[in-house]
């Protein structure tokens, strides 16, 4: 994928998907902005672009927070100059227990880091990308629990199809604008968080792999690809869709 110097924010940088795909940018000639409340996987993946020799710089950001994320490209623009692309990775699985054993609590963090979230990254990113003419293309990461329900965790689930929701919604805002937006579907992916998935449930991550048609799980790497292809010129006309990356998972 060619994305030679398109300027390319990744939230969720420090870690499983959000690595892979700011590696994966950079390897592509792009300059990198990765951001993560994570600030040592940060630098780890900071270190791992910039030893391969791309460039690319790490920001520190709750994207909860609408400061943290007004400020976040308010950086980049004032390193690079614009914002062509935008990846909104970060988010957080919630824990494997029925409704009635959740505190409200862990509902409200995990529908404002995941949903509030994406919907305030879009929300500057599509502020600045609106102030040139080149408009520019989102990815969010919703998740196959985006198109279907998520026995494990419903407020996982609700956030995740609130993302398509609101990928949708804003493609149609911005389309004239020449700004695309589309979401990516992951079935199983193996990173972090389904090592912290399996380990909640006392399983691994071979077993979650069994439930996919193909008979296993992805790497990062599977899912940064779709992520690439949608964000470049390649996806020219392809906007306000949520493209299932699974395995075959929700064809069942
Ligand atoms: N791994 C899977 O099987 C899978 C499947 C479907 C969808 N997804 C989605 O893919 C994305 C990446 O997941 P992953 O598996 O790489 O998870 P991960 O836990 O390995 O990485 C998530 C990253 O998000 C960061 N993050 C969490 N809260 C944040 C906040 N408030 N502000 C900024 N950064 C924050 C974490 O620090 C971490 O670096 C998520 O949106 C996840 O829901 C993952």
């Amino acid at each position: 994928m060619n994305l030679q110097d398109k300027v390319v924010l990744v939230t969720g940088g420090a870690s499983g998907i959000g690595r892979a795909t700011s590696i994966a940018f950079a390897r592509s000639g792009a300059k990198v902005a990765l951001a993560d409340i994570d600030g040592r996987g940060g630098e780890t993946t900071l270190g791992i672009i910039q030893q391969a020799g791309g460039d690319a710089l790490f920001v520190g950001c709750d994207v909860s927070s609408a400061h943290d994320v007004k400020s976040l490209i308010e950086r980049v623009v004032a390193r690079y100059g614009r914002l062509d692309c935008a990846a909104n990775i970060a988010a957080i699985e919630g824990s494997p227990r029925r409704i009635d054993q959740v505190p409200e609590e862990e509902f409200d963090r995990v529908i404002q880091v995941n949903l509030r979230g994406v919907w305030l990254c879009m929300k500057y990113e599509v502020t600045q990308m609106l102030k040139q003419e080149s408009g520019g293309a989102i990815v969010n990461l919703s998740s196959a629990a985006g198109l279907v329900g998520s026995v494990r965790s419903p407020a996982y689930g609700a956030s995740k199809h609130g993302v398509v929701g609101l990928t949708k919604s804003v493609a149609l805002q911005v389309a004239k604008q020449n700004i695309r937006i589309n979401a990516v579907c992951p079935g199983g992916v193996i990173t972090p968080m389904t090592e912290r998935i399996a380990a909640a449930s006392g399983g691994t991550q071979a077993q979650l792999g069994s439930a996919h048609p193909l008979g296993r799980m992805c790497q990062p790497e599977e899912i940064a690809a779709a992520v690439l292809w949608l964000c470049s010129d390649e996806a020219s006309f392809v906007t306000g869709i949520a493209v299932p990356v699974d395995g075959g998972l929700t064809a069942m």
